[in-house]
């Protein structure tokens, strides 16, 4: 459905995107991670035909077309979907939600009539309340108008959804909802939806994750993978310990097995060694023999919030061990 190779983006001097390659099949999730300039939004942008050639290079196939050429766009474009960050940017604020998709579907040529009987079967699977049909959409709550912008975005059936940050700016207990809706439309409707976020927990609907830094595709594959390519299949053991501080953990860390302490918390630490089963006995006598106070002790399975901050820590350390190497050579 999408096929990226050698993807390079480049802005004057300005290198926005290293050869990035990945490929994604018909009705799966997608989530684009990263900090901030990491390059996300540039490769949506590529995808949707936003980014002239003259600034990429590399063989991108969208639907099996490229937006390198001009004359794909307007069939490429009716075949993707996007819902952008901001619901002002695709809705009308002082029109109500179907003269809202009027507008949108007469763009695409849309039969009237196939057009509502869409829009009222995304609304009932988006549980847009009847009542607020042919009201101004400004009249609507925040989650009801996020929901409307994504009915607006499949209202044409397309191929491939392109979300950008659905779930920010919305606060706990609806960010689930949303996922829960993605899912079930793509479910329903077997949609290629590609996420871009920075909200880790959207990891939990995507089939695959893209990890970005720097404009470079530091891995894509399931969540579970990755968490599975962690020290001992990513089982992580958490202590809170008693006056933990900077020396404390350096000294913990010299505990032969280890492979990585994060501090989650003023007194709390998690740990990833070798061999967790056998070590962790030998780890908790090496701490109360050193007269570390362990106050509560937990094991679980890493999460991809805690995969995701543990490839970026490893990133930068190679990173500044290789800027060390380069200054000694010289
Ligand atoms: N048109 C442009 N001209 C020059 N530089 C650009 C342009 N568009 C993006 N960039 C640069 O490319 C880099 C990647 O930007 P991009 O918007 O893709 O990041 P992002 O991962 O989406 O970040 P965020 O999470 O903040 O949205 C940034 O350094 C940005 O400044
Ligand atoms: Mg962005």
């Amino acid at each position: 459905m999408v096929d990226v190779n050698n993807l390079n983006v480049k802005f004057g001097e300005k290198h926005v995107v290293h050869d990035v390659s990945f490929t994604v099949d018909k009705g799966e999730i997608i989530g684009l991670f990263g900090i901030s300039g990491a390059g996300k939004t540039t490769i949506v942008r590529v995808l949707t035909c936003q980014i002239e050639k003259k600034h990429w290079t590399g063989n991108v196939m969208v639907t099996g077309l490229s937006p390198e050429k001009k004359s794909n766009h307007s069939k490429i474009l009716s075949n993707i979907g996007y819902v952008p960050q901001l619901e002002l940017l695709n809705l009308y604020f002082e029109l109500d939600p179907m003269v809202n998709v009027e507008v949108f579907t007469s763009t695409y040529g849309m039969n009237k009539k196939r057009a509502k009987e869409t829009a009222e079967e995304l609304f009932k699977i988006l549980d847009i309340p009847r009542d607020t049909w042919k009201k101004r959409v400004e009249k609507m709550s925040g989650g009801e108008k996020k929901r409307l912008s994504m009915a607006i975005g499949l209202i044409h059936n397309p191929d491939v959804l392109f979300l950008d940050e659905p779930t920010t700016g919305v606060d706990a207990s609806k960010r689930y909802d949303i996922l829960s809706y993605l899912k079930k439309l793509n479910q329903k409707l077997n949609t290629t939806m590609f996420i871009i976020t920075h909200d880790l927990e959207s990891a939990l609907i995507c089939d695959k994750v893209a990890i970005l830094k720097d404009g470079r595709l530091l891995e894509f594959d399931t969540s579970q993978n990755l968490i599975s390519s962690l020290p001992s299949e990513g089982l992580i053991a958490r202590f809170t310990i008693e006056d933990l501080n900077e020396k404390l953990i350096a000294f913990i860390k010299k505990f032969p097995s280890i492979r990585r302490i994060i501090r989650v918390g003023n007194e709390a630490i998690e740990v990833l060694m070798e061999n967790f089963e056998e070590n962790l006995p030998k780890l908790i006598e090496y701490m109360v023999d050193n007269n570390i106070t362990i106050t509560s002790m937990s094991k679980d399975i890493a999460t991809f919030r805690r995969y995701f901050q543990i490839r970026i820590q490893k990133e930068e350390e190679e990173e500044s061990s290789l800027k060390e190497v380069k200054v000694i050579r010289k």
